[in-house]
């Protein structure tokens, strides 16, 4: 008899993560005058309450930026009812839920349901910057600093400011966050688990996303992890054709074509750039005339402020920005993700594919193959992913002239750092029939659980399983054979073999 996760256990979970969230809460009331503006912090966003919902332990501790004196008024990490910098990092910055186009009711399973089986694709936690992104800001601090210039107005604060690593072998590495998230990424992923047999689950052979997996198996199983759990790691070498978590790497044409292949992510991300940085610009400036900032330092700085936040909570470099700017950081990287990696790539759903193909055909298994599939990845393999799912889908391309507000695509919600997007496979009974039964796919994405727009007939708008094989199937056709699209010899790998208990 295979293990059912049953909604009891869950909801025991569900409490445990309440519990804690009300421990961090009622220690707000000791710093009244740092709690004031954030006695409900995600109203607005998410009318949210807490008693329904998992917790990122971030929201509710000392670390976290709405826990900061700092950023009052109307400046960008200023918390308020209708605006939180967190949802505009683009995925530079903590993990938060996501709260657009999400399905009522929360993440609790339908009545009459339970949880069989559990796939997720996992992005790595909080990370310092990536070696560019870490350069671009150095060499932004080493010209202002070599400058001799003493910053005046939103600036100043830059005569006093330290880069936020002191060691450059920090780059690309977890911050000291990467444990503690691992663990409420545990609960919060709020299911319980067989310990008939060992565990496999993987990791893309790259040090902080194995460290992230490392540290959520600790949380999610428990001290003796090690004993009950086999973490597998898969190369992300370009000969591993589509047996690969990071079909991003070995798609050849992918990363050869300049024009719609990895490499346009850039190229419309500089197009959209010019459009929103001119005033702020002109506004840094005015306060001082004697250093000129380019478009490229510029968004340095708003980076900065996502990372600079993961690592010490808060960042002077938000406050340097007006919301409207990072309405507008937020659309760059959403260019950018969305282009590179995302429906914005003919490539994008057929890297996607081949994830979505291997777990496909393990929900149609069901609990025989096993009832637990975890996968670490980047932010650019889950975009693919979401691609193949055709979930988040705009009726049009993104622009790159201006904003598109009424978007669907929101990186900031879909992959923030640790962002996870959960399948399950559910087994309801029929309503017509107790005694029946029948299977459905439910897709959560950062607690958030997201309908597919055009199979949500079942239970808590979940997919029929059926339906979803066939789709699965048509977006197979629609994207072709991997090896021959990314240009690779009929000796590579032509599917994804590891993913099995
Ligand atoms: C893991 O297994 C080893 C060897 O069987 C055992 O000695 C150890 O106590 C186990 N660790 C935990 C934490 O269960
Ligand atoms: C997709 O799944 C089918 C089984 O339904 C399998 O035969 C095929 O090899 C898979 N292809 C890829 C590229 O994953």
């Amino acid at each position: 008899m295979p293990p059912i996760i049953s909604s009891r256990v869950i909801a025991i979970i569900a409490g445990t993560v309440v519990l804690l969230f009300a421990l961090l809460w009622t220690s707000c009331p000791n710093c009244p005058s740092t709690c004031s503006s954030f006695d409900d912090p995600h109203s607005g966003y998410l009318q949210y309450t807490s008693a329904e919902r998992p917790h990122q332990a971030s929201w509710g501790s000392w670390h976290h930026p709405k826990h900061s004196k700092h950023g009052v008024g109307q400046r960008a990490s200023a918390v308020t009812q209708n605006w939180n910098i967190l949802y505009h990092l683009g995925g530079n910055g903590p993990w938060v839920e996501k709260v657009d186009d999400v399905v009522e009711g929360g993440i609790g399973v339908p009545e009459g349901c339970n949880v069989e089986q559990v796939h997720m694709m996992s992005r790595h936690a909080e990370r310092y910057p990536t070696r560019k992104v870490a350069l671009r800001l150095q060499n932004l601090v080493k010209r202002m600093r070599e400058s001799g210039v003493t910053f005046k107005g939103d600036m100043s604060f830059f005569n006093d400011w330290e880069l936020f690593w002191s060691d450059d072998s920090l780059i690309e590495q977890l911050t000291s966050t990467g444990p503690f998230s691992g663990t409420l990424g545990a609960f919060t992923t709020g299911q319980a688990l067989s310990r008939h047999r060992k565990i496999r689950y993987w990791a893309s052979d790259c040090q902080r996303v194995i460290d992230t997996a490392r540290h959520f198996g600790a949380g999610f199983f428990g001290l003796g992890s090690q004993n009950i759990t086999e973490l597998e790691v898969i190369s992300e070498d370009s000969s591993m054709g589509a047996n690969t978590l990071t079909p991003g790497d070995t798609c050849l044409t992918y990363v050869e074509d300049k024009e719609e292949g990895h490499d346009n992510g850039y190229t419309m991300l500089f197009k959209f750039r010019s459009t929103y940085l001119g005033a702020t610009r002109e506004r840094l400036l005015g306060q001082n005339p004697e250093f000129e900032f380019t478009e490229d330092e510029i968004y340095a700085m708003q980076e900065a402020c996502g990372f600079e936040t993961t690592v010490r909570g808060r960042s002077h470099w938000c406050d340097l920005f007006t919301r409207e700017e990072f309405v507008g950081f937020e659309y760059a990287r959403d260019i950018l993700h969305y282009y590179r990696a995302g429906p914005g790539t003919p490539y994008g759903a057929l890297l996607g594919w081949l994830w979505l193909n291997a777990t496909t055909n393990l929900m149609v298994e069901g609990p025989s193959a096993g009832s637990l599939f975890f996968s670490f990845v980047h932010d650019g393999d889950i975009a693919p992913m979401i691609a193949a799912l055709d979930i988040i889908t705009d009726a049009e391309h993104l622009p790159t002239t201006h904003i598109a507000h009424t978007r669907k695509w929101k990186k900031s919600q879909v992959s923030p750092m640790g962002g996870r997007t959960t399948f399950e496979l559910l087994s309801c009974e029929l309503k017509e029939d107790s005694e029946a039964r029948r299977n459905y796919v439910r897709i959560n994405i950062n607690d958030g659980i997201t309908a597919l727009p055009d199979c949500a007939s079942g239970p808590g708008s979940s997919c029929p399983l059926e339906q979803f094989v066939a789709r699965t199937a048509k977006k197979g056709q629609e994207v072709g054979d991997f090896r021959q699209r990314c240009g690779l010899g009929d000796d590579a790998a032509d599917h994804i073999t590891f993913l099995h208990q």
